[in-house]
């Protein structure tokens, strides 16, 4: 059965890619929060976009200081990064209330969060109104990542070294379970969606689901 959804669950559906905790820094003050509407926008230059909404303390600490640095963490800082996003950094350090420790980042002020994944530090290269929201496009200036769990492609190996990505609500996942496309096309052109080999893993298993079911007499009982 397909579902209707209303239009406001478009933003949820497309919701899959890392949490960043956008960190910020202006005249004494810090902030951070998280954020799930982020884009990778160009190549040459390397440019990425962090939709927020201007209400938030984040965007006007962007707009002042024309740097913000993107920290993604992993399901270890699952309750920090979520106690980021409940209050505004307005009147409060977030970062020091939730107990998280700091580095500093190479060629920018805002500090980066120790415990992360991956971090990217940007100089604001544009600010673009969209809808309710805005899009703060950073100019990456500089990438780090920790080895265990980035190498040319996010490696998915442990969960701990997985990144976070954000379902809605409190609800988190830990992005895993990496897959190979492997495409095969027939002598049309059409895409073979079952190859030779994985047909007859296929038919292995379900000989043997059978022969269990047999076996343990299930199909009698249903
Ligand atoms: C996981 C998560 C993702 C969020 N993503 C966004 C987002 O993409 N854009 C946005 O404007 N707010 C987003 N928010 C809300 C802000 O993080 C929240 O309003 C935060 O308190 C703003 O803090 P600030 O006022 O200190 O900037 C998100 C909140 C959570 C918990």
């Amino acid at each position: 059965m397909r579902r209707l959804c209303d239009e406001t669950d478009a933003r949820r559906l497309l919701n899959p890619g890392p949490v960043a905790i956008v960190t910020t820094s202006w005249r004494a003050g810090t902030n951070a929060a998280p954020i799930a509407w982020t884009a990778p926008l160009s190549m040459n230059p390397p440019l990425v976009g962090c939709v927020i909404h201007p209400h938030r303390h984040t965007a006007d600490m962007i707009r002042f200081s024309e740097e913000f640095a993107i920290n993604i963490p992993g399901p270890r800082l699952l309750k920090q990064t979520h106690f980021l996003g409940t209050q505004s950094g307005l009147n409060v350090n977030k970062l020091e209330a939730a107990g998280l420790e700091l580095f500093r980042a190479q060629r920018t002020e805002p500090p980066l969060i120790e415990g992360c994944l991956a971090w990217i530090e940007c100089g604001l290269q544009d600010v673009i109104a969209i809808g309710d929201h805005t899009m703060f496009v950073g100019r990456v200036v500089g990438v780090q990542a920790l080895e265990e769990a980035y190498a040319q492609h996010w490696l998915l190996e442990s969960p701990e070294f997985s990144p976070l990505t954000y379902i809605g609500g409190t609800r988190y996942a830990v992005i895993g379970s990496p897959r190979e496309a492997v495409i095969e096309v027939d002598t049309l052109g059409a895409l073979v969606t079952e190859t030779a080999e994985e047909r007859e893993e296929r038919e292995e298993r379900e000989a043997r689901e059978r022969e269990f079911r047999e076996a343990e007499g299930l199909d009698e009982i249903e």
